[in-house]
């Protein structure tokens, strides 16, 4: 894997953003002593103390007034109205500010609706990370469109600006960079690039509700912004999904797509004499109020919650920070974050610790602190699956993703290889997801991490034996 970070530019930026949350004197490896749990030895946390590091990740944080929220919408029986949703959406846009917002039931929902939103339909191709989750570009195919994959860049596991730009082909009419696990895409070049060519972008904000990218909010930067905040996201509201936008016309077509009830409100009588008010998407996006009341609690203590996060998450990694090998991934740009840190991974290198893999690097990690909190895996290469080639969904012989290219042109040929996400899950290593700065706590994950990586020799040899086994 290409190393293309500048170490002593990003040890900076890292350094600033400490700084910036006040955290200073971290915990140290004095640890590194002692045999690993998985190889027999003591535990860094024993279990009857595991079992208090519950509240350290539990999520979402539901206080009383979300409660009464929610029990209001369930009482009044108003679960299925517009009223609590139009204040939630108003709320959220001006919270994230944008002139526009629209919710749906779930992000997938929104997404869908931001491409039919943006004109993509049949013939035209979207450009999508192939490291993703699948809802980031997977209903592009039933508007008719084809999903060519990019690759992401080693060092962030975002959309690769030059990957981009060398999958573009006439054809191609929206990107959709994804700002996956909290870390903000490089905005800059995509957007240039996009401009350039006359491509539409939709960012999927579902990991980063609320980030920055050069001080500017996530989801304001492209013609939209898509996003989940179904519960185990960093803004959990049950179920829901968003759209924010600037622009009048993709917001009404996000309307016209699949807001029924909202229709009259936005297009004139003229405007939908012969088709009625019938949503063209043939779908009902409309959210459940108990998420939406939840959501308007939500926004209030949101933000509190999400600097906590940074905190505790800067906190643990300036701790590791002397570990050679495992990279943390964080924006290098000033005024810019990691919002809620939704499903954060850093960057694991098998050389520096002798070819150990990922995977045994996590096993050892959480036997260490008696809970399983890392992990080795984020999302699979989506360009892998042949649903988004050759799957013949609809048992008619005609799959859906290539249906609409010219002849001679199929999607596996458009998207080619990519390096980078085909070797990545070897990669990397998720963080623990500290929702408190509760520094003794960290403490001991910091002191694993040290135990880990200290003993990573004796470590390798017993995988090796495992594998021989
Ligand atoms: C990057 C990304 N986009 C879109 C979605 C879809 O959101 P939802 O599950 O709310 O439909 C998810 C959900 O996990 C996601 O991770």
């Amino acid at each position: 894997m290409n190393e293309k970070v500048n170490r002593r530019e990003f040890v900076k930026a890292g350094a600033a953003a400490v700084a910036a949350a006040g955290i200073t004197g971290c915990a140290t490896a004095g640890a590194g002593a002692g045999k690993l749990a998985i190889l027999g030895g003591a535990p860094i946390v024993a279990k009857p103390e595991a079992a208090e590091f519950v509240g350290l990740f539990k999520w979402p944080i539901v206080n009383e007034a979300m409660r009464k929220a929610n029990d209001r919408v369930l009482c009044s029986g108003n679960m299925s109205g517009t009223d609590i949703a139009d204040e939630f959406e108003k709320k959220f846009a001006a919270w994230n500010g944008t002139k526009y917002a629209s919710s749906a039931p779930n992000g997938t929902a929104s997404l869908i609706a931001a491409f039919y939103a943006i004109g993509l339909g049949p013939g035209d191709e979207l450009i999508c990370p192939s490291i993703t989750y699948w809802a980031s570009c997977l209903g592009a195919i039933h508007l008719g469109a084809t999903v060519v994959f990019a690759d992401v860049e080693p060092d962030t596991l975002t959309l690769d600006p030059k990957s981009f730009e060398a999958h573009i082909t006439p054809r191609t009419k929206a990107v959709v960079p994804v700002h996956l696990y909290g870390q903000p895409c490089d905005m800059d070049p995509i957007m240039a690039i996009a401009r350039k060519h006359g491509i539409k972008v939709v960012e999927d904000v579902s990991h980063a509700q609320g980030g920055l990218y050069k001080g500017r909010k996530l989801g304001t930067i492209g013609d939209c912004g898509a996003m989940s905040l179904m519960s185990g996201k960093s803004f959990a509201i049950g179920e829901g999904g968003m759209l924010v936008t600037d622009d009048k016309e993709l917001y009404r077509r996000v309307v016209r797509w699949g807001q029924y009830e909202r229709i009259v409100r936005n297009f004139s009588p003229d405007e939908i004499a012969a088709t009625k008010n019938l949503p063209f998407g043939g779908v009902k996006n409309r959210l459940n109020q108990c998420s939406a009341a939840i959501g308007i609690e939500q926004l209030k203590k949101y933000d509190a919650e999400r600097e906590e996060i940074e905190k505790a998450m800067l906190y643990y990694f300036k701790g590791i920070e002397d570990v050679k090998g495992i990279k943390r991934v964080y924006p290098k740009w000033e005024r810019s974050n990691k919002a809620g840190w939704y499903a954060s991974c850093s960057i694991y290198s098998p050389e520096a610790f002798g070819g150990l893999t990922n995977t045994t690097f996590a096993r050892a990690l959480n036997a260490e602190v008696g809970c399983s909190k890392f992990g080795a895996r984020c999302n699979f290469p989506l360009h892998t699956s042949s649903i988004f080639d050759s799957a013949d969904i609809f048992a008619n012989s005609r799959p859906p993703a290539s249906r609409f290219l010219p002849p001679g042109v199929s999607p596996k040929t458009l998207t080619g290889r990519l390096p980078v996400a085909e070797a990545v899950n070897d990669r990397v290593i998720v963080d623990p997801w500290f929702k408190h700065f509760d520094r003794p706590k960290i403490d001991r994950f910091i002191e694993a991490v040290h135990k880990v990586a200290a003993n990573a020799a004796a470590l390798r040899d017993w995988e090796l034996k495992q594998k021989k086994a």
